[in-house]
């Protein structure tokens, strides 16, 4: 049985801290579920850190669908939410309906997520909400909308911005959004919104005030070769780890250490003398024809 909205909803009521960590594949989600994780998210980072774009703007529908149908097949007790990558949410409700409908059909998430505050997003979330789709808010920096920022990515540092957030999470909440993701938002303003909603707040470079925590899986494995953000703690330090075992592997390989007979299967020798045999006066007959 998976987690549900209302087993969430009682860990924020007992003041208990909710971990959630992203994930794009099967083995990993089994990893994390494993270890106990919650909520999984397959995030829209997966363009960054599985596809090698330079941000979650190129991902697709169809991208979105085949990672969480992976992450869904690793796992049968956290619950997975999926992202509604870039532009699958703004053109009418119709479409937010649809997308988010595939998610959970042909995905097998269990929510959706999707950024933004406004009384356009608010409107969106109610009409999902009505329609039975879980959905999980985004407020603060807001990746989908990188192109629009310039300087800092901190949101909220003014009283006008702070302002509009905790008003953005308010909305959100009452269009029936069951948590809010707070990415990069002051931590005394974090710490409000978290206070001003009864819905948990997962926070990502937004401290220790919010209700719970999430990190993309690649920073928190320190599995990532471009950048690492400042607000990230690689929990390992895989790029290491990988790379000093993928070098003992080319030693092994041309040393001949690799394979030993412990990855090395026999067979009964004398089988092949026969062969050996047909093969060698084949080639003496070959030979006689050939000259
Ligand atoms: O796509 C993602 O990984 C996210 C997290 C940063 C919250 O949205």
């Amino acid at each position: 049985m998976r987690k549900t909205i209302a087993e969430i909803h009682e860990l924020k009521r007992q003041g208990k801290k909710i971990s959630m960590l992203t994930a794009y594949d099967y083995t990993s989600a089994k990893m994390l579920e494993s270890a106990g994780i919650p909520l999984i998210l397959v995030g829209d980072s997966l363009g960054q850190v599985i596809l090698g774009y330079d941000s979650t703007i190129p991902v697709t529908m169809e991208q979105m669908i085949h990672h969480t149908q992976a992450v869904v097949r690793g796992t049968s007790r956290s619950m997975v939410v999926s992202d509604m990558p870039f532009l699958s949410y703004h053109t009418d409700n119709g479409q937010a309906i649809e997308n988010a409908g595939r998610l959970l059909q042909e995905g097998g998430a269990q929510a959706v997520k999707l950024e933004g505050g406004g009384s356009k997003i608010a409107s969106i979330v109610s009409k999902l909400t009505e329609c039975g789709i879980p959905v999980m808010g985004h407020i603060g920096l807001l990746p989908q909308s990188i192109n629009l920022v310039s300087g800092s990515k901190v949101r909220g540092k003014t009283a006008h911005e702070a302002a509009s957030l905790v008003t953005d999470a308010l909305d959100l909440e009452a269009s029936g959004a069951f948590a809010l993701v707070l990415e990069l938002i002051p931590h005394p303003l974090a710490r409000l919104i978290t206070e001003s909603v009864r819905i948990p707040t997962i926070g990502i470079g937004s401290g220790t005030g919010c209700g719970g925590q999430i990190q993309v899986l690649n920073d928190f494995l320190g599995f990532n070769l471009d950048f690492i953000p400042k607000h990230a703690k690689p929990y390992l330090n895989l790029n290491e780890l990988i790379k000093d075992a993928i070098q003992r592997y080319i030693v092994d390989v041309e040393s001949g250490d690799f394979p030993t007979t412990d990855q090395t299967l026999s067979m009964n020798e004398s089988l092949l003398d026969g062969i050996i045999r047909k093969r060698i006066s084949h080639s003496v007959v070959r030979g006689v024809d050939g000259a």
